[in-house]
This record gives C-alpha cells, sequence and structure tokens, in this order.
C-alpha cells in the first residue's frame, strides 16, 4: 500500500493506493461502531464489490444507496433523494457517506457531503480509472443543470480516499481508455517519470497487471494532489490540468456529451493542442511524433479528422477559458511542462485542427 497525501491544513486528507482488495479494516479506522454511514453506488458497479464493501465494514448502522448510473444521476432530483434519505435516518455530522463508484457517484455525493448539515464527512472509493487518477482527488464536486455540466457545486475536500487495482478488472475497455487519456495528460503535463514508465509497458497497461497500474495511479496523483494542494480553488497553476480540455470540451458537446467518453475527447484535444504547440514552435517535430506514438501505444484513438475547426469554434467560444474575448489554451513546451497562454496566431489553431 501506498500512502499519498492532498489539501492543506484541517482539510488535508490520505489517499491509499492498493495492488489488491483493500483490506478489512479500512474504513473502520476512520468511523465509530455506533456512527452511521451512508454508501453511495450507482448500477453499474458491480454487486459483488458491493457485497464485499458492505462485508468488511464492522459498523451498526450501514445504510446504501444505488444509483441509475451515468451523467443524468448528477441532478438536482437526485441530490433530493439523497438528502431525503439523510434526514430519515437522522445523520449527524459525526456520520459519514460513502462515495462508491466513478466520477458520477464521486462528484455528487461529495456535493452532498459539502451542503447536508453545512458539511458531513465523506470517504471516495473509486472504482473506474478516471475517478481514481483525477476526480476522487482535488475536492472538486458537483451536479448538472440543463443549461451545463458541472454548474452547480463546490470545493470540498474528503475525509479520505481509498484506491484498489481489483476495482479495474471489470471496467469495460471503453472506460478503461478514457482513464487512460487522463493519466497521459499527467505524463504530458510534467510528470517525466511517468512519461517513461508508459512509453516502457504500454502492454502490461492495456493488459491492466495491477503491478503497472498502481504505479501509474500513484504517478499521476503524485502530480495532480501537488497541484491541487498549491491551488485549491483554481485560480492559478491548477489551469495546467486543463491541458486538451478546451478541445476535449469542444468535441464532447459536439456529440452532446453522447458518442465520446471525457477522456477519449481530452485524448484527441491533447493531440491537438500538441500539434498548435509545434506549430507555435514551442515542441520539435519529432516531440509531437513521440506525444502521438505514446498516445497510440496505449490503444487511444488520435484521430480527430472529423472535427474541424469551422465544426468546434462555436463550442471552443462558450468554452470556460475565454477571458477578454481571448481564449486562454494550455500548451506544452519543449521539456513537457505545461503553461497557460492567450499568445498565439489563430491561423495555427486551424492548422492543427485541419
Ligand atoms: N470532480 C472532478 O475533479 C472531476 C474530474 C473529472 C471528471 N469528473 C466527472 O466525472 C464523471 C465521469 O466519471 P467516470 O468516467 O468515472 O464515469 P462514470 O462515473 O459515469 O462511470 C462510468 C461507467 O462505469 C461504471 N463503473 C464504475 N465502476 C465500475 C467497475 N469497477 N467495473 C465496471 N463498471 C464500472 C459506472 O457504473 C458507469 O456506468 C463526469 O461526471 C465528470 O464531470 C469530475
Amino acid at each position: 500500500m501506498t500512502i499519498l497525501s492532498a489539501g492543506r491544513g484541517t482539510t488535508k486528507y490520505n489517499i491509499h493506493i492498493y495492488d489488491k482488495k483493500l483490506p478489512k479494516n479500512a474504513i473502520d479506522n476512520h468511523i465509530g461502531k455506533n456512527n452511521k454511514i451512508l454508501i453511495i453506488t450507482d448500477s453499474g458497479v458491480p454487486k459483488k464489490f458491493l457485497d464485499e464493501l458492505k462485508k468488511n465494514i464492522k459498523n451498526n448502522n450501514l445504510y446504501f444507496l444505488i444509483l441509475q448510473n451515468g451523467e443524468r444521476s448528477k441532478s438536482f432530483i437526485t441530490y433530493q433523494k439523497i438528502i431525503n434519505k439523510l434526514i430519515q435516518y437522522k445523520f449527524d455530522r459525526s456520520d459519514l457517506l460513502i462515495a462508491f463508484g466513478g466520477g458520477v457517484v464521486g462528484d455528487i455525493t461529495g456535493f452532498v457531503a459539502s451542503s447536508y448539515l453545512r458539511g458531513i464527512k465523506y470517504i471516495q472509493i473509486p472504482t473506474t480509472l478516471l475517478a481514481q487518477v483525477d476526480s476522487s482527488v482535488g475536492g472538486k464536486t458537483a451536479i448538472n443543470v440543463k443549461e451545463g455540466k458541472n454548474l452547480i457545486g463546490a470545493f470540498y475536500n474528503p475525509h479520505l480516499v481509498l484506491i484498489s487495482t481489483y476495482f479495474l478488472s471489470t471496467l469495460s475497455e471503453r472506460e478503461f481508455k478514457s482513464g487512460l487519456g487522463e493519466v497521459v495528460k499527467y505524463a504530458l503535463i510534467g510528470n517525466k517519470k511517468l512519461k517513461k514508465i508508459i512509453e516502457k509497458n504500454p502492454i502490461e497497461i492495456i493488459q491492466r497487471k495491477s503491478s503497472i497500474l498502481k504505479v501509474i495511479i500513484e504517478e499521476s496523483i503524485k502530480t495532480k494532489s501537488k497541484i491541487v494542494t498549491q491551488d485549491e480553488r483554481e485560480s492559478g497553476i491548477r489551469a495546467i490540468l486543463n491541458f486538451g480540455h478546451t478541445f476535449g470540451h469542444a468535441i464532447e458537446a459536439k456529440n452532446n456529451y453522447k458518442k465520446i467518453t471525457h477522456g477519449a475527447a481530452i485524448t484527441l484535444g491533447m493531440v491537438i493542442a500538441s500539434k498548435l504547440s509545434f506549430y507555435e514552435g514551442h515542441i520539435e517535430d519529432y516531440q509531437l511524433d513521440n506525444v502521438i506514438n505514446m498516445i497510440e501505444s496505449l490503444g487511444l484513438n488520435t484521430d480527430h479528422s472529423k472535427y474541424s475547426y469551422s465544426k468546434l469554434k462555436k463550442y471552443m467560444a462558450s468554452d470556460k477559458k475565454v477571458k477578454d474575448g481571448k481564449l486562454n489554451l494550455i500548451l506544452i513546451d519543449k521539456k513537457f511542462n505545461a503553461f497557460k497562454t492567450s499568445k498565439y496566431n489563430i491561423k495555427n489553431i486551424t492548422r492543427a485542427l485541419d
């Protein structure tokens, strides 16, 4: 087991990473036997995992709630449903919520935790690769409204994050690849060790060998936790975590957030941002080849030819990163460090996309 941490002061929390099943006492150590626990999960998380988790918790007041899987559950209606349960079971501030699932379950559970009784403890047990390397760390919680994704939310750190590669064995190829896209991101925005590990072990990663998965998860979290601890409320350096996201979000929006996973869209976004970095003279041609080869070695798609500038333009213009009419972009330099800039030739965006 490896222990990392994130956050500062009283909201600092540990992240435990295992390459086998979670140990039996993983939760009991963090909550009194007579306190109440509500496990929130969704219908896509294999039932055997929930059964094993329940068996491991020696608590007298254990409740659970299974949401419908999918993005639509990150809604006001589900929020209300969870709050109703907490009121019905008389949860107080000494009790605990557990988010047991992917980013959808993590985001809505975190948002409920941030607002119920002005804040109640929650533990993240992420079961998708994307949630393990990204959404469970950093304290961003949210629900969606029809006007947009993640428009309502709070920054609210979990009490603890428990990660096990064991959960990843049942993940679909599509969801596994979505998470790998985020792993690649950390390799390209400054984690050189992770970049080397990916370049040396693509087959082992694709085969989901737990020892290598644990290492790439650890390295991803080291990068994420360093950045989010420095900039908890996204006022500066945290922006580099959005590498590939301006183009990626435009691709997701173009597909109505349906046909393509977040990670797959971000992967295409990173290819486009790397091409733009090359056209802007920040990286060499062999470095661009290197980025594309690394992504393809993991079996991820790099072909963004369906998404021309004219098709994505309107979605890019509504991006959160547009300030004073100018789009801020995250690019990479020759040392594979990421930086934010609003200085680029617009023609190079067209070249990168077309
Ligand atoms: N808070 C953040 O910082 C942050 C960062 C990135 C993404 N997000 C959010 O995360 C969400 C996406 O998360 P996601 O990619 O995990 O998607 P998800 O939560 O929808 O999970 C994807 C699918 O995998 C299923 N699943 C979960 N665990 C499984 C397992 N072990 N085996 C088999 N199937 C399993 C789920 O039921 C679901 O059907 C989005 O809502 C996004 O906005 C949040």
